[in-house]
């Protein structure tokens, strides 16, 4: 079946759906496995949790999650991408009853407030403009239950060398100034500005994408 996109003013990744797959474990330098443990440890599913995926792309991340998840007990995970085709993907290789797709904008989530115990997003805000980063993560504070566990890994400010050159070459050469953003290092007060917690940054990987967990105040 096929699934329209969602206008946006992000960067959304329809023509890369059918190899994304095969690319990213080379974006991230074959560390793939070990970075998603990260953020699934930070994350800390408990079985009966809701859990929503922000910019799921093919849904490799929520197919994870959602093997520590309880169907019996009401556990589920839902990852959103504004990409049809990417919705597709997911569906056909990761779709199940608690493992979730819908083709949906970050900055305007159709989801009830209050209706979340974690939201999870990897490598999706450097594909949006500020803006819409601010009005995605009021979203995410929106659907969150009080408590509610945040956990992002994004690019950020470079911690090495190579790290500068990476992000720096992918802002320019993709002409994204929303990179840019990232690379300024705007993710922390931003998230604190949409309610949350002052974040913790939990980890690094590769120079430039950081790992950041908060939480809505109870
Ligand atoms: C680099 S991919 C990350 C995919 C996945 N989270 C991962 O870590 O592999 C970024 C994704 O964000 C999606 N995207 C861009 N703008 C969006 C928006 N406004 N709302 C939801 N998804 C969006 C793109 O279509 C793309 O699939």
């Amino acid at each position: 079946m096929t699934i329209q996109s969602i206008p946006t003013r992000g960067r959304t990744l329809d023509y890369a759906a059918p190899v994304y797959d095969l690319l990213e474990p080379l974006c991230l330098l074959n560390k793939q496995a070990e970075y998603d443990q990260t953020l699934i440890q930070t994350l800390t599913p408990q079985p009966a949790d809701a859990i929503l995926d922000l910019g799921c792309g093919t849904g490799l991340l929520c197919e994870k999650i959602s093997r520590l998840l309880d169907p019996a007990l009401g556990g589920c995970v839902t990852g959103i991408d504004a990409a049809g085709k990417m919705i597709e993907a997911a569906r056909e290789k990761r779709g199940a009853p608690h493992c979730r797709f819908e083709a949906m904008a970050a900055e305007r989530l159709d989801f009830a407030d209050a209706s979340f115990d974690a939201v999870i997003s990897s490598l999706f805000y450097h594909h949006v403009p500020l803006d819409l980063k601010q009005q995605s993560l009021r979203e995410a504070f929106r659907v969150l239950k009080p408590g509610g566990r945040l956990v992002i890994a994004d690019m950020h400010k470079p911690t090495t060398l190579l790290g500068a050159l990476v992000s720096h070459a992918s802002r320019w050469l993709l002409m994204q100034p929303q990179i840019g953003e990232n690379i300024r290092g705007v993710l922390p007060e931003l998230m604190v500005e949409a309610g949350f917690l002052p974040p913790q940054s939990v980890a690094h990987y590769f120079g430039y994408i950081a790992l950041f967990s908060t939480s809505k105040p109870l």
